[in-house]
């Protein structure tokens, strides 16, 4: 049953753990990395388990449909864990079309692959689409987001997954496909590109440069360390049941000042500075277009349904990460050089 994954995106962040935990937990699955290896995807995140006889990788984009075509036919996959995605807001905010080509376009091409190669016959077979909690909007002051919270996407990126999720149900209602979604919160943790809120912070208060936050740095995220998110899919992709939805979260609500705040503490420790030190590189810089207050998850259906709970507390979580942000400089000025200096240069502007 289920032998031989295909799983797209996994030279990304959050792919790279999915794909780390199911070679070294399955060794007798057959697990095939596919990555178009944009500048969120890395092959370094995966140098410990390149060699692993259970391990294949290959370069290919899912835009691309004859290509996907032939290869489902060509490898016959039992399943798809589909992680492929233009991932960051703010670049949504200046290139919507990438993100309908890739998250929608790039999804549908899967999951067309998948029925044509599939034929109607499910059993041991499954596509399983990690989307995130961003599809559900913005919530006030309080509540949180359930399984059936209406959709309500409000970025570029938002929409796009909040479609491809859309697609993943029609073809389930539609064709019979057996498919599971997971909606997640925020994750953190190591191999995280430092275009995102909390590798970027890392970066810079290491080089002494200016930590920006979004207008008054009052928006509330939900983090979840990036492992207990890789275990989720793994409970999930084995054991929901086809058509079902959950929702991932820590229960660990931060507003992001706060959470830079702490970051500030836990590295001017790790870098034997003085205490308040780093906070002063806090920059206010202009607010992101359509900024999301809040979002925060009600994960009971997974914790009840699947007895999956979050591992970390976020303090150690967070002390884990910037260890290992420290110990993978190279790592670090890799993808911090070239195109992410053009990038970096022209999405900030600071606040008088
Ligand atoms: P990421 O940007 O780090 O990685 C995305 C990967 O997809 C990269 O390796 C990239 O090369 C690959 N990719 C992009 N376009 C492709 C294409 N056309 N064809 C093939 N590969 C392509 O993203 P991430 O943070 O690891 O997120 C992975 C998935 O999890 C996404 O679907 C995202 O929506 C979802 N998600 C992320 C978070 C989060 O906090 N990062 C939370 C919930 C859900
Ligand atoms: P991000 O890591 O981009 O994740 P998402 O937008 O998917 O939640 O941003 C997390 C929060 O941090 C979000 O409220 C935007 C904010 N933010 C900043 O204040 N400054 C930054 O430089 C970035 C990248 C994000």
């Amino acid at each position: 049953m289920k032998n031989k994954i295909l799983i797209t995106g996994g030279a990304g962040f959050i792919g790279s753990h999915v794909v780390r935990r199911f070679v070294t937990n399955y060794p007798h699955y057959e697990i095939v990395n596919l990555d178009k290896l944009t500048y969120a995807g890395n092959l370094a995140n995966l140098k410990d388990i390149e060699d692993r006889p259970n391990y294949r990788f290959i370069k290919a984009d899912i835009t691309d449909p004859i290509e996907i075509n032939e290869l489902f036919l060509k490898e016959e996959f039992d399943a798809v864990i589909h992680l492929a995605a233009e991932s960051h807001v703010d670049r949504s905010i200046t290139d919507p079309t990438a993100f309908v080509m890739t998250n929608v376009i790039g999804t549908v091409n899967l999951l067309n692959a998948a029925k044509e190669c599939w034929k109607g016959s499910y059993a041991g077979r499954r596509f399983y689409h990690v989307s995130t909690d961003e599809v559900y909007g913005s919530l006030g002051e309080t509540g949180l987001f359930t399984e059936s919270t209406v959709y309500d996407p409000h970025s570029p990126y938002s929409a796009s997954k909040a479609s491809s999720d859309h697609f993943v149900r029609a073809y389930h209602d539609t064709y019979g496909l057996d498919s599971v979604i997971s909606n997640c919160s925020n994750n953190y943790g190591s191999h995280h590109f430092p275009e995102k809120l909390i590798p970027l912070a890392i970066n810079n208060i290491k080089n002494n440069k200016p930590v920006p936050i979004y207008g008054k740095g009052e928006n509330v995220r939900d983090w979840l360390w990036v492992e207990d998110h890789a275990r989720a899919i793994d409970v999930i992709f084995h054991q929901a049941k086809s058509g079902e939805t959950y929702n991932i979260g820590g229960h660990n609500e931060w507003k992001n000042i706060d959470l830079i705040k702490l970051l500030c503490s836990i590295m001017d420790l790790k870098l034997g500075r003085g205490s308040g030190d780093s906070e002063k590189l806090i920059t206010y810089v202009k607010d992101r277009a359509g900024h999301d207050l809040r979002y925060a998850i009600d994960s009971t259906k997974l914790q009840e349904n699947l007895n999956w709970v979050p591992s970390l507390q976020f303090e150690e979580g967070l002390a884990k990460t910037v260890d290992w942000y420290l110990e993978n400089e190279e790592w670090l000025n890799d993808v911090t050089t070239g195109q992410y200096q053009n990038y970096y240069a022209g999405q900030y502007i600071t606040l008088d």
